[in-house]
């Protein structure tokens, strides 16, 4: 009877090295800047009540349609986190940290979205979150460490657009004037912006229908409906982004797809990629979300950017090259004793990578494997090695010859190689092979 195959399912993708490399890099860029600014790692659960993420809005599609939620086999409603600010929020709601709490994070995250190239079911992010603050300059403080990592990561072609969506008590004006404005031409709109008016009008401009393009773009503008305080908050936000050089455009349209947000929202657009999928990451304010998760008055402002994304157009840009992680040197034992097993595990205690060939493979076979491998150095142990306690070293790129060390020298002898191939910047050219060399000069 044939056994039944299996494939990864819609939207979720097998990744392999280097792109696992390059993931893995990123989000080590990302740790480095996030705590030079302060915040602290935390890793949320995967899952949660499906109450914690309904304040992401009813009328988002996020929770609406894309939202993984099932009953556990104890019976109780949960969801996959399709993000990972209500689950922050809950944390310190159930934890109550020292404010204002600074925290960022990195992982996968679930959504029933459409698969497309961009656009998966299960996609990683990073973010930042601070907890307990109302100062415009954490606005600030976030939007530029963002923008920072994209610069570091050597991304330019990406803008950011900024907006403020005031506060909750400035809403109702505001939305009942844009439902006025859509009711007075309500055949010219889709069936589904329709639908989405009765819930939440706001997420009527989030719609990428072209036959609403028209009438969103007539409709009145959030901004000239938000209070003094909000206004002044704004201004703030801008005069400090100016300041610090980060470059922006007002987008007073910009609402963003979840519901909490108040005040400063902003999102980063990739130039590299499908103008549908070309948000990188974003982030706002969202200072009533820790209250409805029963944290207290606390106000919140975070980012979260798209890892899988902000490959992708790094990858439209030619930046952000995948580190080199592959092995360094490859140990070839014709003899069979322990020798072999010996000398991959003193190289690799030297924090050189390191490899060799199992099952009593030929000569001919070890040399293969270890060609293939693109290590730099074979380190060979032949019945003569054996025999009088030594190595020989032979280059697999770049020529040069072959020659015998005595086993005491071979880290020593390792070491002087690939510092030398690393000053002519090949082989070990890596941060990571940075860290090797220095491990074998110390
Ligand atoms: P978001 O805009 O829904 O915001 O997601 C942030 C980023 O995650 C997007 O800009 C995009 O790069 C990536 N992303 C979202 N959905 C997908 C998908 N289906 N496939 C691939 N990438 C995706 C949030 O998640 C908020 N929690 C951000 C935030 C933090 N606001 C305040 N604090």
């Amino acid at each position: 009877m044939a056994r039944p195959t299996f494939q990864a399912l819609p939207g979720t993708r097998d990744l392999f090295s280097p792109d696992t490399d390059r993931m893995r890099e990123l989000v080590s860029v990302f740790a480095e800047q996030a705590a030079t600014a302060g915040f602290a790692l935390v890793v949320p659960p995967m899952f949660e009540d499906v109450g914690v993420f309904r304040r992401l809005g009813e009328a988002s599609d996020v929770v609406s349609k894309e939202l993984y939620d099932f009953h556990d086999k104890g019976g109780r409603h949960i969801a996959l986190r399709p993000e990972q600010t209500a689950s922050v929020c809950r944390m310190f709601a159930e934890n109550r940290p020292l404010v204002p709490w600074k925290a960022w994070y990195a992982g996968p995250n679930f959504r029933h979205d459409k698969p497309q190239k961009g656009r998966y079911r299960q996609f990683d992010q990073v973010g930042a979150e601070v907890i307990g603050s109302h100062d415009p300059d954490v606005d600030i403080e976030l939007i530029a460490l963002a923008a920072r990592f994209y610069a570091r990561i050597g991304l330019h072609r990406v803008r950011l657009m900024v907006n403020s969506l005031g506060d909750a008590a400035d809403r109702p004006r505001y939305l009942s004037a844009l439902r006025a404005h859509f009711e007075a031409d309500l055949d010219a709109l889709s069936e589904q912006s329709r639908a989405t008016l009765l819930v939440n009008p706001l997420r009527v401009l989030d719609s990428k229908r072209p036959g609403d393009a028209a009438l969103i773009e007539a409709a009145p503008v959030l901004l000239d409906y938000i209070s003094d305080e909000a206004a002044a908050a704004f201004a703030r936000v801008q005069a400090g982004l100016a300041a610090l050089d980060v470059d922006f455009d007002v987008s007073p349209r910009l609402v963003r797809g979840l519901d909490y947000y108040t005040r400063t929202t902003f999102e980063f657009a990739a130039d590299g990629l499908d103008a549908a999928q070309n948000a990188v990451g974003g982030g706002g304010r969202y200072d009533g979300l820790i209250a409805d998760l029963g944290g207290g008055e606390e106000p919140g402002v975070g980012f979260a950017l798209g890892v899988d994304r902000t490959l992708l157009a790094c990858d439209a840009e030619e930046a952000f090259p995948a580190p080199s992680t592959g092995v360094q040197v490859w140990v070839i034992d014709t003899v069979g004793a322990l020798d072999g097993l010996q000398i991959a595990d003193e190289i690799r205690r030297a924090g050189v990578r390191c490899d060799r060939s199992f099952d009593g493979r030929s000569m001919k076979a070890q040399m293969k494997a270890a060609d293939r491998s693109g290590a730099t150095l074979a380190v060979i142990i032949g019945a003569d090695e054996a025999s009088n306690a030594t190595a020989s070293i032979r280059p697999l790129r770049g020529g040069g010859d072959q020659y015998q060390v005595p086993r005491a020298d071979l880290l020593s002898a390792l070491r002087a190689t690939l510092g030398a191939d690393a000053d002519h910047g090949s082989a070990i050219s890596s941060p990571t092979s940075t860290t090797t060399r220095e491990t074998l000069e110390s």
